[in-house]
């Protein structure tokens, strides 16, 4: 069931026409539908719901306190990978018990806050920080939980940028060191070490990168068990790729059908950190059409959104849908294709490049596939205020962040 629908040749979302939210809240504005994200967080629960997994949302996807909180009222746990985040995951009371950490840099404040919280476990990306979560935790008379993140070392054919599993990576530990470091496992008196932790990847549209993955750290695992090291715990970390051109991905049940015998034989407690899958096509960008601007080249549709906004298109030359908001009967003749950019002084400023838009001066366009990494990657980058973001849930809309203001932008600077 998709909730971002035209009816009547006007988008929906949900039971709401969203041209009409656009004027009432102002753009650009990010839009997101409840019942898109309950359903992505449900279809994973049911696909894997054999071996009931702990899934834990990748908060850095879209870190909004509504969002979060939805999630984590339907038995969602969170992946965070900083101190603010521990900070969003408290405030939305999630249960420490349902909160992993990763992140290659942890820093000894970090660490002491989430201990203090009692959060699941830490994934541990490196030697050196696995001594420092061992002497806080001695210091705060704590046994800390941690997974040691393994480098499984395969290709997830995905933007090299979010490619996190191959050796030359700067993320987890390769597996002689995660041995010895199992084997000398006494030596951290304040540890338990009890799970293994894989992240390869990101936007993974089959499944057999998972599966190679799996099947090397199932491998890994046994010859553990050999050595007499006990574990309860596998991550597999996030990854799972969405539609957002024409690509075809793997369905949450495709995905457990592939990876659950291996996992059943692994039988350990199995943790998830999906965010895209959960958040991506669960919200839009809408904005408003300021320019139509004819060159002998090229058209440009100038519109108030831009880099700022939504990098992905410039910073990972990713493909967003991009819609007007009404769709015309009778064609409007624009001729050429158009590229859709915004207003900042750069030329990497662009929503989409050569798209065939019938859209006019003063009308909006909505820019898909922007739930996850939209607001959360977004800056103020040329003094842009940030956008506003409104939830639909219940028949209701609720504005769950406040566009910023001029003072907002301004307000922790000093003029000397
Ligand atoms: N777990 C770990 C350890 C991660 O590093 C990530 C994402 C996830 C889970 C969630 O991955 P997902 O299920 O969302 O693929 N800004 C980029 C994506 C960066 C992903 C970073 N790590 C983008 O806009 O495509």
């Amino acid at each position: 069931m998709h909730y971002f629908n035209f009816k009547k040749n006007n988008l929906y979302c949900e039971e709401f026409k969203v041209e009409d939210l656009a004027k009432q809240y102002g753009t650009p504005l990010y839009v997101y539908s409840s019942k898109t994200i309950l359903e992505h967080f449900w279809k994973l629960e049911k696909a894997f719901e054999e071996i009931n997994p702990l899934i834990c949302y990748s908060v850095k996807a879209n870190s909004n306190l509504s969002f979060l909180k939805l999630l984590t009222s339907q038995g969602s746990g969170l992946d965070i990978v900083s101190g603010g985040e521990l900070y969003r995951a408290k405030k939305v009371k999630c249960p420490g018990n349902r909160i992993v950490y990763a992140s290659v840099g942890k820093t000894d404040k970090e660490i002491e806050e989430a201990l203090k919280y009692g959060i699941l476990m830490f994934n541990v990306e490196s030697v050196p920080e696995l001594k420092r979560i061992n002497n806080i935790a001695k210091r705060l008379n704590k046994k800390a939980a941690v997974a040691l993140r393994v480098n499984p070392d395969v290709t997830p054919k995905t933007h090299k940028y979010i490619t996190t599993g191959k050796k030359e990576n700067k993320f987890g530990i390769d597996k002689d060191t995660a041995k010895d470091i199992f084997l000398k496992s006494k030596k951290y008196s304040n540890l338990r070490i009890i799970g293994i932790h894989i992240h390869i990847g990101s936007q993974i549209t089959e499944g057999e990168p998972f599966v190679k993955a799996i099947q090397k750290i199932k491998t890994f695992i046994e010859s553990l068990k050999k050595l007499g090291v006990k574990l309860e715990y596998l991550n597999i970390g996030g990854g799972l790729g969405i539609v957002y051109d024409n690509e075809i991905p793997q369905t949450a049940k495709e995905f457990a059908d592939k990876i659950l015998p291996l996992i059943k034989k692994i039988s350990l407690k199995l943790i998830l950190e999906p965010g895209r899958f959960i958040a991506g096509n669960a919200g839009i960008l809408v904005s408003k059409v300021i320019y139509m601007k004819d060159t002998p080249q090229k058209k440009f549709i100038i519109v108030d959104a831009a880099m700022n906004d939504l990098a992905r298109p410039s910073l990972y030359s990713a493909y967003h849908k991009i819609a007007a908001l009404r769709k015309y009967k009778n064609k409007i003749k624009n001729g050429k294709k158009s590229d859709v950019v915004g207003s900042i002084c750069e030329s990497g400023d662009f929503l989409g490049k050569d798209r065939e838009l019938e859209v006019k001066e003063g009308e909006y366009v909505a820019v898909f596939g922007a739930g996850a990494y939209g607001f959360s990657m977004s800056s103020n980058y040329n003094s842009r205020p940030r956008a506003a973001e409104l939830l639909v849930k219940d028949k209701k809309t609720f504005l769950i962040r406040k566009r910023e203001t001029y003072k907002d932008l301004v307000k922790e600077e000093i003029i000397i």
